[in-house]
């Protein structure tokens, strides 16, 4: 069968301080839409895999997602000791998914990204699903919006031309995170296409890719599995990659990668920049995009985003400001300086 896998381990250290070690973004109803991310993924997936779903977070988490997500079973949350980037992650999920089911084929997903068009997403999963199960390694390609620094890049190659996956292309190749001269390059040749960070795929198939430059690696997940009593000693152990470094990029240098071109309306919802382009204006305050609830804000000729965490947040004649109050901490920036949130969050960890 084909299963969603859920990895949710994102820090999201530029949005702090709406999000927190202890309360990471994808628990947090940004948007304003009424759901948190996580369970606007699950509500995206649920039609396409029904209960076939694993959500893989840290132990510290692993309460709240089964608290936001109750009609997860017991077995549909693996907690992980400490993060090791996300091959681990979704390795362990394939690990566990190819003993219960050895045709089992996954679907990979952040559970903190937008999508705006689900019917598209849904679509495309389909396409990739066909392909998977021809034994490849499928990707999803975005169309790029602009020269953006912080995704990954996937140069498309041929058409693959394969009945049930009509638009999908050879990747001949990932790039990962480009400075922005190469970046926009990229975007004027018309090439290329945004890595979302889903990846499609057997879940044999992907360990077997992986063994393929990571051989220790698939025994530790495999023996985890098997015996979850050993997630203690062996996890600590694992090397701290990315799926894109680990297979994503062999794979493709080796010809074995098709991605999906797909227009889904997707942000990965990075900072308060991104955040602000994807609220609306306040109707009741204008120049206002509120994150959260506008009772508690007041604006006198003012344009900004805001959240009011508790307290009444009042602004008289500032411009294009970035206003995030929350219980114990306050941020006050600008949408062009969003980056540099996460330049508190190293200052703060640095400070123990
Ligand atoms: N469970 C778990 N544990 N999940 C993790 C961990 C971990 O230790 N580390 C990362 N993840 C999850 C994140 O929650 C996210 O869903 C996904 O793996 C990607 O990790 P990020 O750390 O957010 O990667 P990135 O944003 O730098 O880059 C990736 O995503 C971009 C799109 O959002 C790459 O795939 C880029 O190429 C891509 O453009
Ligand atoms: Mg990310």
């Amino acid at each position: 069968g084909f299963w969603a896998v859920i990895p949710a381990g994102g820090a999201g250290t530029r949005l702090w301080p709406i999000s927190r070690r202890h309360s990471p973004k994808f628990l947090h109803d940004l948007t304003g839409s009424g759901q948190s991310l996580l369970r606007a993924t699950w509500d995206r997936l649920e039609p396409l895999v029904g209960e076939r779903i694993l959500v893989v977070t840290g132990v510290a988490h692993e309460d709240a997602v089964r608290r936001q997500l109750p009609m997860l079973g017991y077995d549909a949350v693996i907690g992980e000791p400490s993060p090791r980037d996300s091959m681990p992650a979704i390795g362990l999920a394939a690990a566990v998914l190819e003993r219960r089911d050895p045709e089992a084929v996954l679907g990979s997903f952040a559970a903190d990204h937008v999508i705006t068009e689900p019917d598209n997403f849904r679509q495309a999963v389909a396409e990739a699903v066909v392909l998977a199960r021809r034994g490849e390694l499928v990707t999803i390609g975005i169309d790029p919006t602009g020269p953006a620094t912080g995704y990954g890049y996937i140069r498309l190659g041929e058409p693959l031309d394969v009945v049930g996956a009509p638009s999908a292309h050879r990747v001949d190749e990932f790039v990962e995170k480009p400075d922005l001269e190469t970046a926009t390059r990229y975007l004027e040749s018309g090439e290329f296409r945004w890595n979302a960070g889903m990846f499609v795929v057997g879940a044999t198939t992907l360990l077997e890719l992986l063994s393929e430059n990571h051989a220790d690696m698939v025994d530790s997940l495999r023996t985890i599995a098997a015996d979850p009593r050993r997630m203690t000693d062996l996890w600590p152990s694992l090397h701290k990659i990315a799926i894109d470094h680990a297979v994503a990029e062999p794979a493709a240098a080796a010809g074995r990668v098709a991605v999906v071109p797909a227009a889904l309306g997707w942000d990965d919802v990075g900072d308060f920049a991104a955040l602000t382009r994807l609220v609306a204006e306040s109707s009741s305050l204008p120049g206002i995009t509120a994150i959260g609830p506008a009772d508690d804000i007041i604006s006198i000729d003012s344009t900004a985003t805001v959240a009011a965490g508790g307290r009444l947040v009042a602004l008289i004649g500032v411009e294009n400001l970035v206003v995030i109050d929350t219980q114990d901490a306050l941020l006050i920036t600008r949408p062009d300086r969003a980056q540099e949130v996460k330049q508190v969050v190293e200052t703060l960890t640095a400070r123990g």
